[in-house]
């Protein structure tokens, strides 16, 4: 793991999650939340985010391929586990590790849309804006990150380095 170099440090994460967190307790005061987490790629952020946020947040999970174990996206969303609990009349905040072409939460809006929650919001740790194909924007960035394809704090590459407590860039 020698050849990563660090992008985001833990201190900076932390830092910036906490802002986040802080902000949705002011955006959605006295009001219970859902945290929906795009699995796996999101837990590190969630579980870290939730911690942050003082209000009645339940969690949930929803689980999408779209890349295989490739670094390119194939453009093609599959849904692989769907919500457990019922998301009408609920504020739900999508909560997801990147926000790349955009095509993964494009689809996932739309899947949520359907179920008519009383609010969708998204938090994104990280937005690569240049890479964006579907005209979607987060409520919630942690950080805009160039064109660079990176592991850690959650995401993986073929399914490695997600435990990385800092983010980094594959070379
Ligand atoms: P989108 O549909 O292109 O926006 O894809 C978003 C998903 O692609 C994210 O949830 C990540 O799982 C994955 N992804 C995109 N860029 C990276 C990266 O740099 N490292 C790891 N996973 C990535
Ligand atoms: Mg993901």
């Amino acid at each position: 793991m020698s050849e990563l170099k660090i992008y985001i440090s833990r201190d900076q994460i932390a830092k910036r999650v906490a802002e986040i967190g802080a902000q949705i307790s002011k955006d959605f005061a006295g009001e219970p939340l859902v945290l929906l987490g795009v699995l796996k790629g999101a837990a590190i952020f969630l579980s870290d985010l939730s911690r942050h946020i003082s209000l009645d947040a339940s969690f949930d999970f929803i689980s999408v391929s779209s890349y295989g174990n490739a670094k390119q996206n194939s453009g093609e969303v599959k849904m692989l586990k769907d919500v457990d609990q019922s998301m009408e009349g609920k504020n739900i905040i999508l909560v997801e590790d990147i926000l790349d072409t955009g095509l993964t939460l494009t689809y996932l809006s739309k899947v949520l849309t359907a179920h008519k929650p009383k609010s969708l919001k998204i938090a994104a740790l990280l937005d690569k804006k240049a890479r964006r194909i579907s005209d979607i924007h987060a409520d919630y960035v942690g950080f805009e990150i160039p064109d660079e394809f990176v592991v850690g704090y959650g995401m993986d590459y073929a399914e490695r380095y997600r435990n990385l407590p800092d983010i980094c860039i594959v070379p």
